[in-house]
């Protein structure tokens, strides 16, 4: 047997709504993972079609050593049906077990699994305790932290949902090896991001250690989704709501929000839009003075490096342009119209600020060719 992993927790300090998130190997068979978690009569297991063949046993295993009845509501998988169907799903499961306001509901699986039951613990009976159970690396290390949920609406990503914070995140790191690799890489575009935002020293360690991630080596892992919740958690401390700070985390995310929506969810996953996004807003901070090129280049590499795409798409034959400031102008961040972006201010420091559509346009052209 491998020797097991496990590393302190990393806290989110939110007061008393203040929550761990556990990382290591070995946390669904492990009966302390639910220690403190509130009494019930019954708990809520929901998870997908693909995710829960692999893992919705032994996590209801675990579930019932202390809760007399689990259910398990699996829905179909994909960014697609992230929206109101499945959520009705969900509810429809709660109300035909009779779930009371105790009921403590589990999200076994990736982000989109993760924000729809957040979204579903927020509303049911307006509100019941969650729990996530992250099985890919990138909701161990963003999505599964932090109590942003939601669905999706056809003109906009993320746009029906709530802050609703979970109780506890476990991230097992044994469910990770039976993730495909493109989503893998995928979730690397979410640790990279935190390096030029936060801290270059971690993106020092993400470079010489980026085989092994790919490997998925359980210390490198380890490592960086712990690093990852640390920097996310001393982010949403200060400012859960996203009233100014937090929107550092979306660095790449204006850009990635227009390539999945323009492609079609689901044709590039998340984390690979993100990917490119963080080197089109790159691009942008160095054409506003605020980057050299030697540090577009150093983060496109390592973009290229965790098996991402760092090509745009071009998303309208006729006026590509256009059509990526139309879709940018629906992301949250956007004030009366404008659109704002995470820049790099120098590496290390984010700023969220405006930008000419002259230089937009000039970053877009220029990351659909190369
Ligand atoms: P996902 O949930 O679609 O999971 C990716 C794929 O991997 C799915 O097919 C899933 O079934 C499968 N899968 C999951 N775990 C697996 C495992 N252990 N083994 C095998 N297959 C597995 O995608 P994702 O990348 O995890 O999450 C993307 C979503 O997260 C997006 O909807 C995005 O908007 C959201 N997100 C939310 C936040 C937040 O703060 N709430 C942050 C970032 C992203
Ligand atoms: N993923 C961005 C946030 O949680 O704020």
């Amino acid at each position: 047997m491998d020797t097991p992993v496990i590393e302190a927790p990393v806290t989110i300090d939110l007061g008393d709504r203040r929550y761990e998130i556990r990382i290591g190997t070995g946390l669904l068979d492990d009966p302390r993972s639910l220690e403190g978690l509130p009494a019930a009569s019954s708990a809520v297991v929901v998870s997908n079609v693909t995710v829960a063949p692999l893992y919705a046993q032994r996590l209801m295993g675990l579930l019932s050593t202390r809760y007399r009845q689990v259910h398990l509501v699996e829905l179909p998988d994909g960014e697609a049906h992230k929206d109101w169907a499945s959520l009705n799903r969900i509810f429809d499961a709660l109300l035909a077990h009779a779930c009371d306001r105790k009921t403590l509901l589990v999200a076994l699986g990736g982000g989109v699994v993760g924000d729809m039951t957040g979204f579903a613990a927020a509303c049911y009976m307006r509100g019941v305790p969650f729990v996530q159970v992250p099985t890919t690396l990138l909701a161990q290390v963003d999505s599964s932290v932090g109590g942003k949920t939601a669905i999706n609406h056809p003109l906009g990503k993320n746009m029906i949902g709530a802050f609703y914070q979970p109780l506890r995140v476990l991230c097992d790191l044994d469910t990770l090896a039976t993730l495909p690799q493109r989503e893998l890489s995928a979730g690397l575009a979410e640790v990279i991001k935190y390096g030029p935002i936060a801290d270059m020293a971690f993106f020092d360690w993400i470079e010489a250690n980026m085989d092994a991630l790919r490997q998925r080596e359980p210390l490198a892992l380890a490592h960086a989704i712990r690093r990852s919740c640390e920097i996310k958690a001393e982010v949403v401390g200060q400012d859960e709501k996203e009233s100014g700070l937090r929107a550092i985390l979306n660095f790449g995310h204006t850009f990635g929000h227009a390539i999945e929506a323009g492609m079609g969810y689901g044709q590039w996953l998340h984390g690979e839009a993100v990917g490119c996004g963080l080197v089109m807003a790159a691009r942008l901070s160095q054409r506003l003075g605020l980057v050299d090129a030697a540090f577009v280049e150093r983060l496109r590499r390592l973009v290229l490096r965790a098996g991402l795409p760092v090509q745009a798409p071009v998303l309208d034959a006729k006026d590509n342009v256009a059509r990526y400031l139309t879709l940018m102008r629906v992301d949250k961040k956007a004030e009366a119209g404008e659109i704002r972006f995470v820049l790099i201010d120098g590496p290390g420091r984010a700023v969220v600020r405006g930008a000419p559509d002259a230089l937009v346009a000039e970053v877009i052209a220029d990351s659909c060719r190369a």
